[in-house]
């Protein structure tokens, strides 16, 4: 990549911004290359001969006209401090972090952590691989949440974008302004009942029983008047979001998806038991964990006791509720077993399904009312021999059980509404709950409470979040953003050595054909909003009833995906996309403190122009290190100038090839954003300030703030990033006069890196 530097490498046309203007116009560009300055300078003398004084300072008024002109962006005008509320947040934000530029090279060492955490792996088995399961969704944003936040404790240098957009929801949540429509209203009512713990508590189990008494009572805590199965099977699916004995979500068919179809499908897949369970490789069956019965009992136990169970019955109900559910669990088989046996996506016609114990259609048609399904509509079916086996397990429990009054079946369903409604149940069942998957080894931390609201919130408000999140983001910056980072990554792509001219001509002509943009949802008005919520009512204080509107929402938003083809924009989506020809950027992207529209645009550029370049890299450019020599190369000068520059104690051996590729691919990202920086100016000159910083001092300064981003390449990068701003100032006169660490010329082969 023998061209890089010279068109990466801060040209001239950028000029200290540090320097004050009068000096600037008093020294004419020593440093600067500029062609015609021999010229200028025979002029002046000439000038000075013939007009003395006064001539000489009109000219170099000149001098600095014209050098301004070639350089806007150095306008001193331009550079005024940015002094909006976001700025001075930001401020702060830099004055209370370390400076990269004040410290020594062994600052650079420690990387951004290498730790690689075990693969959580619950006894559950989730619908997890299957595109478009709810579950599969939720818990792994979810998990990499959790994830960040259990990092930021140890190691405040990392970054987790999913908690900054997440603290930005909460703020727009919990700032109230005075013109909001209802649909607004109601969503941050929802979000602070569920804040409201102390409401929650007194509350207790009262509305969790009350609940039950209108689906008809339960014989473990009062009577029970033999409710129809399948009406309340119906009830729990269509009112609760619950899915007891199968799960039912909305997603295509691959094998269609792979055809250009888009068509979204009913699919049915075994349930998420709620008993901890195991694949035994040797039976090919599933099979409750021992070792977690005895916890998993005391736990049933335990909420019989809280709903409020007589000491003398309950242990036969809890009994009854196990063995059922190891009964279930014996044809639940996890999904590696299931694709190997060609069990997932099957089609059939919900009239073709053959399991008598439910009556499928009209349980469908409450899942999904009021849409309109018939015998005929397909569905897609992800584990056929659990189907038929849990039809006979209803029957059998049916007819031995029913009789007795006790309605194992019917407790079987109360048991997984309450695990739905675990979030707005009080702290003695969340502690239960806690309690029990600290037993099966969870070592999660505790999630704090605002968190969970947000995320809570939005699960069924996310259209009003989409619209206040759309409102406060300057859409016009970030597409620009989007178009000159996008426009400055093909042009480093053009600066490649490729190995072979195919691969190259293939991933031109993908890049090429791609469209990157803002992604967002089609605009919904306040008034359209609050048409979409004119039937929830939301309470300042029950946040259980409020969480009941909440799943009843949940419903809308799977009858929703089935009838709209559109692929909604994922409000708590933090990297860019590839859909079609279409490379799409989420709106979560922009948020503060990474992006606001009132930054310097060398802020913006510094941190998010980098982490969009970053992405876009990482997307598209996956496995370029076998492709192209110009990644190694300059991976190991890179690597060599870190080693010769921090003397590293640990001369560590040579890279792996993945590491090559990371620690190339930020630096390439790093480059990519600046250029595009660079473009910005050019077409729109004029930048502020920040903290005394502009232009490239301040780039790098945001870029030293977000290069820990937590990412799942991370673990590849032998070095802190923070090490490219000592190259980059290598090559430039805009940092700091005298940054700590810096790389001596000769240690620095120019073309390499
Ligand atoms: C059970 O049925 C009786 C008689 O129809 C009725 O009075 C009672 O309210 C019902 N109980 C519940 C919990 O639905
Ligand atoms: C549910 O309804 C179907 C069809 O009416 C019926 O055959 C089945 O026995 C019912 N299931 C139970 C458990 O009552
Ligand atoms: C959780 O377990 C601890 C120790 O076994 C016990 O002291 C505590 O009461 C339990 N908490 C709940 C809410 O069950």
């Amino acid at each position: 990549m023998s061209e890089t530097p010279t068109e990466l490498e801060l040209q001239p046309s950028v000029q200290p911004s540090s320097q004050p203007e009068l000096e600037l116009g008093l020294q004419p560009p020593s440093q600067s290359d500029l062609q015609p300055k021999p010229r200028w300078r025979n002029l002046q003398r000439l000038l000075l001969v013939l007009l003395g004084f006064s001539s000489c300072a009109a000219m170099l008024g000149l001098i600095y006209y014209l050098h301004h002109r070639l350089h806007p962006e150095d306008q001193p005008a331009a550079v005024s401090p940015c002094v909006s509320a976001a700025c001075r947040s930001a401020s702060a934000r830099i004055s209370s972090s370390t400076d990269p530029f004040a410290q020594p090279c062994e600052y650079f060492t420690s990387s951004c952590g290498l730790d690689r955490r075990a693969e959580l792996s619950g006894g559950r088995m989730r619908g997890q691989g299957i595109p478009g399961h709810p579950q599969n969704l939720k818990d792994r944003s979810e998990r990499r949440g959790r994830d960040g936040e259990d990092r930021r404790q140890t190691e405040d240098r990392t970054l987790d974008r999913k908690t900054l957009l997440l603290q930005h929801l909460r703020e727009v949540l919990e700032t109230k302004d005075g013109s909001s429509g209802l649909a607004v209203e109601k969503t941050r009512r929802f979000y602070s009942s569920c804040l409201d713990t102390r409401a929650i508590e007194s509350a207790g189990e009262e509305p969790f029983l009350s609940l039950i008494q209108k689906l008809g009572g339960w014989a473990v805590s009062g009577q029970w008047n033999r409710t129809d199965f399948n009406s309340t099977l119906s009830s729990m699916m269509r009112d609760f979001a619950t899915f007891p004995f199968f799960n039912l979500y909305v997603g295509k068919d691959p094998a269609e998806v792979s055809r250009g179809s888009s068509r979204r499908y009913i699919q049915i897949d075994q349930p998420d038991l709620l008993i901890p369970i195991k694949w035994n490789s040797r039976t090919q069956k599933s099979e409750a964990k021992t070792e977690t019965l005895r916890p998993f009992l005391a736990s049933c136990q335990r909420y019989l006791a809280l709903l409020g169970a007589p000491p003398s019955t309950s242990m036969i109900h809890v009994g009854v509720f196990i063995s059922l559910s190891s009964e279930l669990a014996v044809a639940a088989s996890p999904l590696q077993h299931r694709l190997q046996e060609g069990q997932l996506h099957q089609r059939m016609t919900i009239r073709e399904l053959q399991a008598p114990a439910i009556d499928w259609l009209r349980c469908l048609q409450a899942a999904f009312h009021p849409l309109s399904l018939g015998e005929e509509d397909l569905v897609l079916l992800h584990n056929l021999p659990y189907i038929l086996q849990m039809s006979r397990i209803i029957k059998k429990w049916q007819n031995k059980h029913e009789l007795s009054g006790s309605g194992p079946l019917h407790t079987y369903m109360v048991l997984n509404l309450l695990h739905t409604l675990m979030p707005a149940m009080d702290s003695r069942f969340s502690g239960t709950a806690k309690n029990f998957s600290l037993a099966l080894g969870d070592t999660e931390g505790e999630v704090p409470r605002w968190r969970r609201c947000v995320l809570e919130t939005e699960r069924g408000f996310d259209s009003v979040l989409t619209h206040l999140l759309r409102e406060r983001t300057e859409h016009r910056q970030a597409k620009e953003m989007i178009q000159h980072v996008f426009s400055s990554f093909k042009s480093k792509l053009n600066q490649l050595q490729w190995t072979d001219q195919k691969v190259l001509q293939l991933l031109m002509k993908k890049v090429r054909s791609l469209t990157p943009r803002l992604w967002t949802s089609e605009e919904s008005s306040e008034a359209e909003l609050d048409l979409l919520f004119s039937e929830v009512t939301v309470g300042s204080d029950s946040f259980f009833s409020n969480y009941i509107q909440l799943l009843s929402l949940w419903q809308k938003r799977r009858n929703k995906l089935l009838t709209e083809n559109r692929e909604a924009a994922d409000i708590l989506s933090v990297t860019p996309s590839l859909l079609g020809d279409e490379l799409l950027f989420p709106l979560g992207m922009f948020v503060p403190p990474l992006f606001h529209h009132t930054y310097p645009r060398a802020m913006n550029y510094g941190a998010t122009g980098f982490l969009i370049a970053k992405d876009i890299l990482h997307l598209l450019l996956n496995d370029i290190s076998s492709h192209s020599g110009s990644v190694s190369a300059a991976a190991d000068c890179l690597w060599n100038l870190y080693l010769s520059a921090t003397e590293a104690a640990s001369r560590r051996a040579s890279l792996s090839a993945a590491q090559q590729q990371e620690l190339w691919l930020q630096f390439s990202a790093l480059q990519v954003s600046l250029q595009a920086y660079q473009q910005s100016l050019q077409q729109r000159p004029g930048d502020s300030s920040l903290s005394g910083r502009a232009h490239t001092h301040l780039f790098l300064t945001a870029f030293s703030q977000v290069n820990c981003d937590v990412d799942p390449y991370r673990e590849f990068m032998p070095l802190g990033p923070s090490f490219f701003i000592t190259v980059v100032c290598s090559r430039t006169n805009q940092c700091p006069s005298t940054p700590r660490c810096s790389i001596k010329p000769q240690q620095n082969p120019p073309h390499t890196c």
